[in-house]
Order: C-alpha cells, then structure tokens, then sequence
C-alpha cells in the first residue's frame, strides 16, 4: 500500500467542456491499475470550487453540485515534490493526502490551456501532459496557427480578430475578410475546444452571426478559410522527447461538420480506423504529427488532427489538443488501441512520463 504511487485526479471545471472532463474521469477512475495506483478524486465544479472526496464524488456522479456546504479541497505543497489535498478547512482538518503525480483531465480554458500546468510547476509536482507553454501555444488557435506557419506546416489561411474590435467597427471587420477570405469561411473562439462557439459562414450574415458567437467565449477571435472536400483525420502522439506516433484514424461526422452534437449528443458520427488514405499520405501525417507536437513543446500526449483532400490527398495540419477526450471510445485512446497499447495500459504510460519529465526537470539548477 504504502509503495504505491499516489495520482491525484483533477477533472471537471470551469469550462464549457465540463461534462466532458466528467466523463473521461470516470473511465480513467474505472480501468487504473489499482495494483499500482492510490487514486485521489480532485472535482472542480462549474463554478471553479475544488473538491475533494465525498464532495468530488458528487461532481463525478452529477457532474454538478450545488450548495454552500460544500467542503473545499485545498492543494498545497508538501515539499519534496508532493502535493497534500485536503478536504476541509485547513492543515488538521479532515482527511489529508500526500499525492506524488497529477492528472489533469481538464478540457479547453482553465485546464488545457496552462492555467492548471502553471499551479502544478509552482507546486513542483508531477502532472500528465504538456507543460505551461505547450498547453497554452496548443489552446490558442491563433498562436498555435503562427507557431505551425513558422515551422512550415500546411495549413489553411486564417486572420484573428479581437472581440473589441468587432464591437466597434462591425462594418471594416466584414470588408478586410470578405477582400481575404472567400466564403465559406469558419469563425472559431480562439481559446476552446470541442467545436464550442463555432460555426460555419456561408454570408456575410452568417459571417456577423458567427463572430457574435464566438465572441461569447473569448475576447478573440479566429476567421479561416474552410478545407473543401476533405476527410478529417487524427493521430495520436504520446511520449516527451522521443514521442510515438498512432495509427492515423478518421472523423466521418453526420453533421455538415464536427460540430458539438456530432461529437457529444447524437451517435451518427463514425470513427474509421485506418483512414481512407493512401499509405504514404499516412506517413506524412504522422511526420507530421510528430514534428508538430514538438514544435509547440508539447509533452505527454496529444492528439493531433488534419484534413486531407479527398481527391489531392494535400494535407493540412488542423490542430493540436494537448488534454484530448479521454474516455474509452474517444479517437486519442482508439488510436492507440488499434496500434497496440491498451487503455489501462496506456494511463500507466502517461504517469510515467509525467514522472520522468518531473525528474528531468529536477536537474536544473535553480543556483546560479
Ligand atoms: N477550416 C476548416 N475547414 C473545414 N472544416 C473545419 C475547419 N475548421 C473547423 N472545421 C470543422 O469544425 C470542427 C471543429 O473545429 P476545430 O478547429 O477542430 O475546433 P475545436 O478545437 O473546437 O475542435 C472540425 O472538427 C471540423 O469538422
Ligand atoms: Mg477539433
């Protein structure tokens, strides 16, 4: 009992992608290796309260809590790279657990983004996934666009616009996408995942109603040319310095595209594994994927998504999601499924790595 490594839980969330992060926890709470892991349940709930055991475990069940009562996890360092949890008020209080890796299965703002990461470095413990910077390179489309431009990956055009802007000069905003872009275009929140806030504009009313839209989610805004006659494929990456790289899968969605329903509410998307491409489009998506992973300074996992031209097999790089959906029969664990690492298995590999990106970075000196 005593030599099991103890993996705190953190899900949930202030984000839009709540339930989805609820859903992912609960698989990975089912298939850990009990063997090897003690398992502390950190819930965040809608409102952005941390809570720990009987009150995570109402996050997990309802996926939302209500009440004044609630008893607050409070994170703090233990010193020699742990983290306590506590449930209560303060040092003594309940129940007090020393926790020697986080996972963060957190989606899109305040988990994805670098927000949790940077909690965590302060805290010097060890945590699944990208650190600070990949996470918030890979969060913000526009940022993660420049960076994948500069590296020379394919992608489509796309232009940013600040949600202050849009407010004041509707008219001008239209006019300098309507002389760049040719419709259909797609208008996206720059920070956030799971197709929340966005649309596809056919006109300029669409354009206007699109923008509206997405303004709703973050202060800025990404308008880009849309990939015509493409299949959408996604790879899976998993690893730090030396990533592995995924069979490539592919998205058929039964909407006009991969909208929020089609991912989450409705059953009529499929997921095809191999994808429909030759094998030698396949090997350059997985390139591809690796280079991109790393261009952003992504760690951990990630899952790395494309279109590709029906007829012209071109490829264009889509983006990165460095916290993608984790449950069973979510495409990042599919993927590595069909390439031979199993789910349970594949949990055990991404605390490891956390574990030896932790002890790598342990051996910079903070001295000078
Ligand atoms: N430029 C584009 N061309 C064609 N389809 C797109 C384009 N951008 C987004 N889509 C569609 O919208 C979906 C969600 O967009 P995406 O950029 O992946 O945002 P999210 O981070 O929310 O997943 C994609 O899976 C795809 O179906
Ligand atoms: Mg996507």
């Amino acid at each position: 009992m005593t030599d099991k490594i103890r993996v705190g839980i953190l899900f949930g969330g202030r984000s839009a992608e709540h339930e989805v992060s609820v859903r992912s926890a609960r698989s990975v709470l089912e298939a850990i290796d009990r063997d090897k892991y003690d398992v502390t349940m950190i819930g965040i709930d809608r409102g952005g309260r941390w809570l720990a055991a009987g009150d995570a475990a109402r996050v997990l069940e309802a996926g939302k809590v209500e009440g004044d009562d609630l008893l607050p996890a409070v994170l703090g360092y233990a010193g020699e790279r742990e983290l306590t949890v506590q449930n209560g008020a303060g040092p003594g209080s309940v129940s007090s657990q020393r926790l020697d890796v986080i996972f963060p299965i957190l989606h899109g703002p305040y988990g994805e983004d670098g927000t949790v990461q940077g909690l965590l470095e302060l805290a010097d413990v060890a945590y699944v996934g990208s650190g600070v910077l990949g996470s918030a390179v890979g969060m913000d489309k526009d940022m993660m666009k420049r960076v994948f431009g500069a590296a020379g990956f394919p992608q489509v055009d796309h232009t940013a616009v600040l949600r202050r802007r849009w407010l004041e000069e509707r008219e001008a905003v239209q006019r300098e996408i309507e002389r760049d872009f040719d419709y259909p275009v797609f208008v996206k929140p720059a920070n956030m995942g799971s197709s929340v806030g966005v649309t596809k504009a056919h006109d300029r009313t669409e354009l206007a109603r699109g923008i509206d839209t997405a303004a709703r989610f973050d202060r800025k805004i990404i308008v880009e040319e849309a990939a015509l006659e493409c299949r959408e494929v996604e790879c899976s990456v998993l690893g730090n310095d030396d990533p592995e790289v995924s069979v490539v899968g592919e998205i058929v969605p039964a909407s006009e595209f991969y909208d929020y329903e089609a991912k989450y509410i409705d059953d009529k998307s499929e997921l095809l594994i191999p994808a429909r491409i030759s094998d030698e489009t396949t090997e350059a998506v997985r390139d591809i994927a690796r280079e991109a992973f790393l261009a952003v300074e992504a760690s951990g996992l990630a899952r790395m998504d494309f279109f590709v031209g029906v007829e012209t097999e071109e490829i264009l790089l889509n983006e990165i999601n460095t916290l993608p959906g984790f449950t069973p029969i979510s495409m990042y664990p599919k993927l590595w499924d069909a390439s031979g690492v199993s789910y349970r298995e594949l949990i055990d590999r991404l605390i490891q790595l956390a574990m030896e990106r932790h002890r790598e970075r342990q051996q910079t000196s903070t001295d000078r």
